[in-house]
């Protein structure tokens, strides 16, 4: 049996290293081992307020950036959810068959709406149904989850179970999760304890994708570190979360592990191992941005690869749709 993936990423703005090495480099590499489809999930985010420049901007930046970092477009199915509307189709037929009970359960709704759950929108509690369709479409037989995507997906394989069940027909594959190396979480330049982000309101914090190669190396220059030379075990790292961070960025700037980074660095001030991390970092990252401006600017490439995503996505989409309707004697 082949392997294929569904995956989704929100069309969030302002991207980071931590985007770049925590998600978008992991699609790059998936392609390697399965059929992946990817997409912007652009009808996830409309299920909280949104400027509508400004998403049609994100989602914009992110297939440039998918792209520049590797995405290839011959190979895998880039697309936005809006524009396969067997999603929306397809998760309406699981709304009816799914009860709020479930729902009721997810913990991901509880966070999001937190005080305001009668403002929250119906489409925010209702968004693990559009993901069980978003793979479930596709017949997945793999999904990219993290830890905090566990219960979507155990939800998304129960209501594929009580479809076929109550329908009395094979409708769904049961997807299983996919655990790839573990995606890099990456902490903010100027505190160990926090994540980078876009939302942290010092831009020391982190290194942006549209970064120069001068940015890049000073703002590394100016990573909070600690006085300490570089072990030679990993386990001697634990309690040096700044250092863990940019031994880390390394590792995963390397296609390496944090402990191959020491057995080569260990001994090293980061006087020293600062200025090896920003030659990586800006030989690694430039030529990305440097496709990523170009790319980003060209309205016309970005629509062509979408339309054409699009259209192979909705020729994989349309048999289950007609099977699930067929399902439900409609
Ligand atoms: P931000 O945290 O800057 O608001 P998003 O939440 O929009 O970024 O994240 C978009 C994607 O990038 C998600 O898949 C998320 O897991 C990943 N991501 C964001 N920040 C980091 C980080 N610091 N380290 C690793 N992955 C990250
Ligand atoms: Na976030």
């Amino acid at each position: 049996m082949i392997m294929r993936t569904v995956s989704g990423i929100q069309p969030t703005g302002n991207l980071h290293l931590g985007n770049y090495l925590g998600a978008i480099k992991n699609w790059v590499k998936l392609q390697a081992e399965s059929e992946c489809l990817f997409f912007l999930a652009d009808l996830h985010a409309i299920t909280v307020p949104n400027d509508p420049a400004e998403l049609s901007d994100n989602c914009r930046n992110m297939v440039a950036a998918l792209v520049a970092a590797g995405v290839d477009t011959q190979k895998s199915i880039l697309f936005n959810q809006a524009r396969v509307p067997q999603h929306a189709e397809l998760a309406w037929m699981l709304i009816c068959n799914t009860p709020m009970g479930w729902l009721d359960r997810m913990t991901q709704f509880k966070e999001k709406s937190g005080k305001h759950k009668q403002r929250s929108s119906l489409g925010l509690y209702g968004y693990p149904v559009l993901q069980a369709a978003d793979v479930l479409i596709y017949q997945a037989t793999h999904v990219p989850v993290g830890e905090d995507q566990k219960q979507h997906l155990e939800l998304a394989r129960d209501i594929a179970t009580k479809f076929n069940n109550d329908t009395g027909s094979e409708v769904f594959t049961l997807p299983e999760p996919y655990i790839g190396a573990t995606a890099a979480r990456i902490m903010s330049l100027r505190d160990g304890a926090a994540k980078m982000s876009k939302s942290d309101p010092s831009d020391l914090s982190r290194i942006n994708m549209t970064d120069d190669d001068d940015t890049i190396a000073k703002k590394i220059k100016k990573a909070r570190t600690d006085a300490d030379p570089l072990p030679s075990k990993l386990e001697e790292l634990e309690g040096r979360a700044e250092a863990t961070n940019l031994v880390g960025i390394y590792a995963a700037l390397d296609d390496s592990t944090p402990q191959a980074v020491l057995d080569e660095h260990a001994g090293q001030g980061f006087g020293a191992f600062k200025p090896a991390l920003a030659d990586l970092a800006v030989s690694k990252l430039s030529p990305i941005r440097d496709r990523y401006e170009e790319l980003r600017q060209d309205k016309g490439a970005i629509d062509t690869i979408l339309r054409d995503g699009a259209e192979r996505a909705q020729a994989l989409a349309q048999p289950t749709v007609d099977k699930a309707y067929a399902a439900l004697g409609l």
